[in-house]
């Protein structure tokens, strides 16, 4: 069985036939394009698939995507080099393999929509379900603070 549904990911509005059991990971990746939507475990454990919706962070590993029909969602590629996230990771050289960057660049952006002003342990916190293999920990941190100046002082 499929159904139709709307997703306007990244402001573009799409009208999908979509299976009643496809994740949405597989929807935004294979039907959507937008392939910085990562699999990494599919158990809602790393945060490589983290997409935000109407501005909340989800696993879209988990998420059906019959259930987000008519949702606003917000993917990396929606974000252009100039954002103070984007900007912030690129001149940290917050990135090795770069697998986990997209999640951890939405969910920064979701943290910051929340605190504009976070601390380190709220920076850590907030991005601790998101897992990162080369260890690039430092280099998130130092750009997740710098995306936070930089929205502060604009
Ligand atoms: S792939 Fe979704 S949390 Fe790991
Ligand atoms: S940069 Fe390689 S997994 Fe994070």
């Amino acid at each position: 069985m499929s159904t139709r549904i709307s997703l306007t990911v990244n402001g573009v509005k799409h009208v999908l036939d979509v299976a009643d059991d496809a994740l949405l990971l597989d929807v935004l990746r294979e039907q959507v394009g937008t392939t910085s939507v990562r699999e990494g475990c599919g158990v809602g454990a790393c945060g490589a698939c983290t997409v935000l919706a109407d501005g909340k962070g989800i696993s879209s590993c988990l998420a059906l995507a019959v259930r987000y029909d008519g949702a606003d969602l917000t993917t990396a590629e929606g974000l252009d080099d100039n954002d103070e996230v984007v900007s912030s990771f690129v001149e940290c050289g917050a990135a090795q393999c770069g697998y986990c960057i997209p999640g951890m660049v939405v969910m920064t952006k979701e943290l910051l929509a929340q605190n504009p002003r976070p601390s380190a342990e709220q920076i850590t916190e907030h991005l601790a379900g998101n897992l990162c293999r080369c260890g690039t920990y430092p280099e998130i941190l130092q750009a997740a603070t710098t995306a936070a100046s930089r929205r502060a002082a604009q």
